[in-house]
C-alpha cells in the first residue's frame, strides 16, 4: 500500500499568538510582545511537537490610522523585529525551521541576502523568507518611499528583480573556507567568489556576498501572493505557498500549472492551507467553552467573525486529512489564538493523533529546513545575468 499523504505543519504567531487580541487572555504573560523568552519556550513546544517550521510576520509600520483605533492591537504596533528575534530562537532550538518576513519593497537586496545568509549559518541551514512587497502606506514613509510603489503590478516587477538579486548573491559568496586542512595559509578560496554585474529596471548591483554560502544554499522561499503578478512570483521562485481559503483546490492546481509552465516539477512546491486559529482540547465541548472564554475577551464587534477552529484532536485530525486528500493542500500554516496553552494542547493532542494515523513524522529526518520538507539544495548559477535584464538603469 502506497505511503499516506504527510502533513508539513508550520506555525504562524507572533509572541502575543496569532490573534491580535491574544494579549488580553490571563495566560499570557505581561509583556508578551517583547518577551522573547516566553517566546522562545512556546517555539520549543512547537520543536517538541516536531512541526516543520515557526513564521513570523512583519509589519514595517504601525497600522494606518489614529493610534486610538488599534490600541488593543499588539501584534502589528508592538512586536519585535521577526529577522533579531528568530535569531534569538535558532541558539535554543536545534531543527525547527525558522522563517521570517522581509519586504522587497523597504529594502536592499544585498541588506537581505546579508541577514538570511548569516541566520541560515547561526541555525545551522533553518532559515525560511517570507517574500512580501509590504501594503501600508505607514511603512512607506517609515523608509522615505513613495506609498504609490507598494500598490499595484510594480511592486511585483520590483520584487521579483529583488529575489533574482538575493540568490544571486548567495551564489556569489565563497563556499569552502579551511577546506584545504589545518595548513592551509587562506580563510577561504577566492575562485569561490563569484562576482556578478546586475542592471535590471529598479536595481543595479555589482558585487558578491561576503558571507559564506549559506547551508541550505538558499534559504527556503516562502510566499503568499493572491494576484496575478504574485501568483507568478510564486510560481517561479517559491518552495512555500501560504494559501487555502475556500477554493483551495483550485488555487493549489493554478499555482502547481503555473510552476510547471516555468519549466518546475510542481510536487516540489508546497502548498500550506491557513488555519488561522486553533482552540484544541480533549473534547470538542471542552474547546468550545476555551472558545467562548476567549470570545469573551473580544470587542462584540468580532464576536461573530472570529475564525477560531474549535474542537477535538479527531475533529482537526479530520479535517487536515480531508483537505489534504482533496487536493486542497499538502500541509497547513497554523495559529494560535493565545500563548501557550493551545501549543501545547495542540502537540499533546493533535500531532500524536496525525502520527497515529499515519500522517505525521515521529521524528525529525534531516537537519536542515529543507531536508525536513524534501526539497533538494539549489545548484548554484554562475552565468552572469541573463541578457534580456541587461537593460540600462
Ligand atoms: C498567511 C499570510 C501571511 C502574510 N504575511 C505578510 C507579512 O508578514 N507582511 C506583509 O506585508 N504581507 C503579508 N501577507 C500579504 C501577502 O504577502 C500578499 O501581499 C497578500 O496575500 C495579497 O496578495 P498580493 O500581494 O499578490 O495582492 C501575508 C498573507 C498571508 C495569507
Amino acid at each position: 500500500m502506497s505511503r499516506k499523504k504527510q502533513v508539513r505543519l508550520i506555525a504562524i504567531t507572533h509572541a502575543t499568538g496569532s490573534h491580535p487580541r491574544g494579549w488580553r487572555h490571563p495566560d499570557s504573560p505581561a509583556r508578551p510582545a517583547t518577551d522573547a523568552q516566553s517566546f522562545i519556550a512556546a517555539v520549543q513546544e512547537l520543536e517538541r511537537g516536531l512541526f516543520d517550521g515557526i513564521f513570523i510576520s512583519e509589519t514595517a509600520g504601525t497600522m494606518p490610522g489614529p493610534a486610538e483605533a488599534h490600541q488593543h492591537d499588539s501584534m502589528i504596533n508592538d512586536s519585535l523585529d521577526p529577522t533579531v528575534l528568530l535569531s534569538a530562537i535558532a541558539t535554543q532550538t536545534k531543527h525547527i525551521g525558522l522563517i521570517t518576513t522581509g519586504s522587497t519593497s523597504l529594502t536592499q537586496p544585498y541588506t537581505f541576502a546579508r541577514l538570511l545568509a548569516s541566520l541560515d549559518h547561526i541555525s545551522g541551514g533553518r532559515v525560511g523568507w517570507n517574500v512580501v512587497t509590504s501594503r501600508f502606506e505607514t511603512e512607506a514613509r517609515n523608509f522615505g518611499i513613495d506609498p504609490r510603489l507598494l500598490h499595484g503590478p510594480l511592486r511585483y516587477e520590483i520584487a521579483t528583480e529583488f529575489v533574482d538579486i538575493v540568490k544571486r548573491l548567495w551564489d556569489s559568496a565563497p563556499v569552502n573556507a579551511r577546506t584545504h586542512g589545518p595548513q592551509n595559509e587562506q580563510a577561504f578560496d577566492p575562485s569561490s567568489v563569484k562576482p556578478f554585474d546586475y542592471r535590471g529596471t529598479h536595481f543595479r548591483v555589482s558585487g558578491a556576498l561576503d558571507v559564506q554560502r549559506p547551508p541550505q544554499g538558499h534559504p527556503v522561499i516562502v510566499q503568499a501572493g493572491m494576484s496575478e503578478e504574485g501568483r507568478d512570483l510564486t510560481a517561479r521562485e517559491a518552495d512555500i505557498v501560504l494559501g487555502g481559503g475556500w477554493n483551495a483546490r483550485q488555487a493549489r492546481e493554478d499555482i502547481r500549472r503555473r510552476a510547471q509552465g516555468y519549466g518546475r516539477d510542481p510536487d516540489a512546491l508546497i502548498v500550506l492551507a491557513l488555519l488561522p486559529y486553533i482552540l484544541v482540547a480533549e473534547t470538542r465541548d471542552e474547546a468550545e467553552a476555551q472558545l467562548r472564554a476567549f470570545t469573551a475577551l473580544l470587542h462584540p464587534d468580532e464576536r461573530q467573525q472570529h475564525g477560531i477552529l474549535a474542537g477535538s484532536s479527531t475533529d482537526i485530525a479530520d479535517l487536515m486529512e480531508n483537505w489534504l486528500d482533496g487536493g486542497g493542500a499538502d500541509g497547513f500554516a497554523v495559529g494560535f489564538p493565545y500563548l501557550r496553552g493551545p501549543v501545547e494542547a495542540f502537540t499533546r493532542l493533535v500531532i500524536p493523533e496525525l502520527q497515529r494515523r499515519g500522517r505525521f513524522r515521529t521524528e525529525y529526518s534531516g537537519t536542515t529546513l529543507r531536508e525536513n520538507l524534501g526539497i533538494p539544495l539549489p545548484p548554484a548559477r554562475y552565468d552572469a545575468v541573463e541578457p534580456n535584464r541587461m537593460r540600462a538603469p
